[in-house]
């Protein structure tokens, strides 16, 4: 059934309350712009063929949100001037060919939406209209649903509703699941005399009951599951709720947070069961985590591949690996395409950026490894700077294996030091150092070979 249905998203609102540059559907929640989650809901439910009503500002960034979301394709329609729900959804209608069937509409605003409330409008599909409703704790700014016995009657925007009406308790959620031949019927007929002179989706609903239609309401088991987003505090509740999910789906995998409340996850990161993830901790975009490695407290990856038996502390992880049994922290920061082996160790004021360290690779105290190679077991002093800028181009350095650097050692690259080479406390190596040398002093000079 599923392969039928198509949906439309409303997503080209100003966000006015907001009260930014940027627009509402495009804010961030858990590391995915809100719009993502809508999509994401869309597609778990099979409802890949979705058209995104837009403005232009939101537009260029549909395609990339969808396909993010798991959609093929996208297909976004402009509507300019946004003048109401009813409105876009009047766009989007003009834009699809007219087709027999269910056509589900949804707020673009609504990121905790789940896959099971879209099954369940869905599944109460072939009338007129089923309506997602949800029950929500006073004072509210969601549409109110006036319900004559049992049947639904009209929906009335907060701004409109009278003293009574602000007393319902039963709120419009924004997930509808129309027919839609039903539905652009109603539409045409639609009027813009209300409080904000907008054309409301809502009103199709007072058209259906006065053509006696069936209106269906679904009424959400969770109503926080429907919570809108219009302004920032809003923005951070959902962020709160949203968060709190996304937690116990990971320690339902097996992955102990110690405290839940200030552990930032995405969604879909590859957490490995048994895995400690510490207080203050921050993990994201795609980044995996391998058995029993512990991170944190205070350590922020993104796009970190870690291995297994890792400890990271006060530290951070940006698009680099680290390899198993590594340690790193407390207060590394760990950048550029690094690759760090296995049985690494790093920490104590400890910067890499875009370098391979080889297993077993130490670099404990005070130093920066930019755009080097180090070989295996090779010890980095306190204080050791690989200088890969000369103010014009970034030049590398390749350290051999079992080598020893000395404190405080300069690296000016572009510079080789052999295998077992070893650099007494402030040398400056400002040519190659052949392997099994010991070199002293500014700048470096032979001593001769290292006494094995
Ligand atoms: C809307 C509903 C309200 C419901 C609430 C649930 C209407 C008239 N009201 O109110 O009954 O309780 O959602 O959250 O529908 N949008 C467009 N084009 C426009 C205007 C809005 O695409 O011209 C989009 C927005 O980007 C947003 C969604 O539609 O994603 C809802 O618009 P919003 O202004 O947030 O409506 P609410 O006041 O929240
Ligand atoms: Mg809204």
């Amino acid at each position: 059934m599923s392969k039928h249905v198509r949906a439309v998203v409303l997503a080209a609102g100003k966000g006015t309350r907001m009260n930014s540059v940027r627009p509402k559907v495009l804010h961030e929640l858990c590391g995915r712009p809100m719009l993502w989650f809508v999509l994401r809901a869309l597609h778990e439910a099979g409802v890949d063929d979705v058209t995104v009503v837009t403005n232009s500002d939101v537009a260029p960034h549909v395609e990339a949100i969808a396909r993010l979301a798991g959609h093929a394709a996208s297909s976004a329609v402009l509507q300019e001037p946004q003048l109401g729900t009813g409105h876009a959804v009047q766009i989007a209608l003009a834009h699809l060919e007219p087709r027999e069937g269910t056509i589900l509409v949804l707020n673009g605003d609504m990121p905790l939406i789940e896959v099971d409330l879209v099954r369940s409008a869905m599944a109460r599909a072939g009338n007129a209209l089923a309506l997602v409703t949800a029950r929500m704790p006073l004072p509210s700014s969601f549409g109110r649903i006036v319900r004559r016995g049992e049947h639904v009657q009209k929906i009335v925007e907060a701004r409109d509703a009278d003293e009574d009406e602000l007393l319902i308790d039963e709120m419009n959620a924004g997930l509808y699941a129309y027919d839609e031949s039903k539905l652009r019927s109603a539409i045409a007929e639609l009027r813009n005399e209300n409080s904000q002179g907008e054309y409301y989706l809502t009103d199709t609903i007072g058209n259906f009951r006065e053509r006696s239609e069936t209106i269906v309401p679904v009424v959400a088991g969770d109503y926080r599951s429907v919570l809108g987003v219009n302004d920032r505090i809003e923005l951070a509740a959902a962020s709160a709720l949203l968060r709190a999910r996304i937690c116990e789906h990971y320690m339902r995998k097996g992955v102990t947070l110690v405290d839940p409340q200030s552990t930032y996850l995405e969604p879909g990161l590859d957490i490995a069961a048994d895995v400690t993830i510490l207080p203050n901790t921050a993990i994201g975009r795609g980044s995996s985590i391998g058995a029993h490695s512990e991170i944190g407290p205070n350590a922020r990856l993104q796009n970190a591949r870690i291995g297994e038996h890792v400890t990271i502390c006060d530290s951070v992880v940006i698009d680099s690996a680290i390899g198993d049994l590594a340690i790193v922290g407390p207060y590394a920061h760990v950048r550029g395409g690094a690759e760090i082996g296995t049985a690494v160790r790093l920490g104590n004021f400890v910067e890499v950026k875009g370098s391979t360290l080889a297993p077993g690779v130490k670099a404990n105290h005070l130093a920066y490894v930019g755009d080097s190679t180090v070989g295996e077991r090779t010890n980095i002093g306190a204080g050791t700077i690989t200088a890969n800028f000369n103010g014009k181009v970034k030049n590398r350095t390749t350290i051999g294996k079992d080598v020893s650097i000395g404190s405080n050692t300069t690296i000016v690259a572009p510079v080789t030091i052999g295998d077992g080479a070893l650099t007494g406390a402030g040398t400056v190596v400002l040519r190659d150092v052949p392997a099994g040398d010991r070199v002293v002093g500014n700048p470096a000079k032979t001593l001769g070979k290292k006494t094995p």
